[in-house]
């Protein structure tokens, strides 16, 4: 029944993405598809889901200079034009308002099950090989250096200095991605997390050998 309706607001959303390669229409391809599987498994309301999902990042406010009022506004202009329920358009916002990651110090807590499975399976995204290409690109996109021996990470207990953090790519493995395994909501997600994390692991370690020239 809301098939037509989630491919009417696919092309929408399509059309308005406007990040780098790391938050662009195919991040949120892969968070959907997720998410919906976590969904099902955890038996959350699936549309909202969904919807939360495609909307997640419509105006990330790391491409729109730090603001955060403006990604639950956008999903709501958005889903109020395809006439979708003011009831689901507000569950839809408080998702796109409270999923960001702000720091390794910082509780992000959902206040629905749908939330939990649509952070779950953006959380995932950030993981894996697939994380790993995200965090490059990322850095890149910022003018970030891949790696800097002398740099630490930082574990950031308040959100502005994480937004503010201009580290090293590789420094942001241990500022997020690698605590993402302990911080999923779903038991769906833990378990999927625990494959991603060693992958991560196992590539640190081969990239400090080639680093320092040993293999
Ligand atoms: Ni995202």
């Amino acid at each position: 029944m809301h098939d037509q309706l989630i491919s009417d607001i696919i092309s929408d959303v399509r059309e308005r993405m406007s990040g780098d390669s790391s938050h662009d229409w195919w991040h949120v391809w892969r968070v959907w598809q997720m998410a919906k599987r976590i969904a099902v498994e955890e038996k959350a309301d699936l549309f909202v889901v969904e919807l939360g999902a495609l909307m997640h990042d419509i105006a990330d406010w790391k491409f729109h200079g730090g603001d955060e009022s403006v990604g639950p506004r956008v999903a709501g202009e958005i889903l109020a034009a395809h006439g979708v329920d003011p009831d689901v358009i507000a569950r839809v916002q408080d998702i796109v308002a409270t999923i960001s990651y702000k720091g390794a110090g910082v509780a992000t807590p959902m206040n629905t099950r749908e939330g939990e499975c649509v952070q779950d399976a953006d959380r995932l995204d950030a993981t894996g090989a697939i994380g790993i290409a995200r965090c490059f690109a990322y850095g890149g996109h910022k003018g970030r250096n891949i790696y800097e021996p002398d740099d630490k990470p930082i574990l950031h207990t308040d959100k502005s200095a994480y937004k503010n953090s201009t580290g090293p790519s590789v420094n942001h493995f241990y500022e997020k991605l690698l605590l993402l395994k302990d911080r999923m909501n779903t038991g769906t997600a833990k378990k999927m997390a625990e494959a991603r994390h060693a992958f991560m692991e196992a590539y640190l370690a081969e990239f400090y050998e080639e680093w320092e020239g040993k293999r």
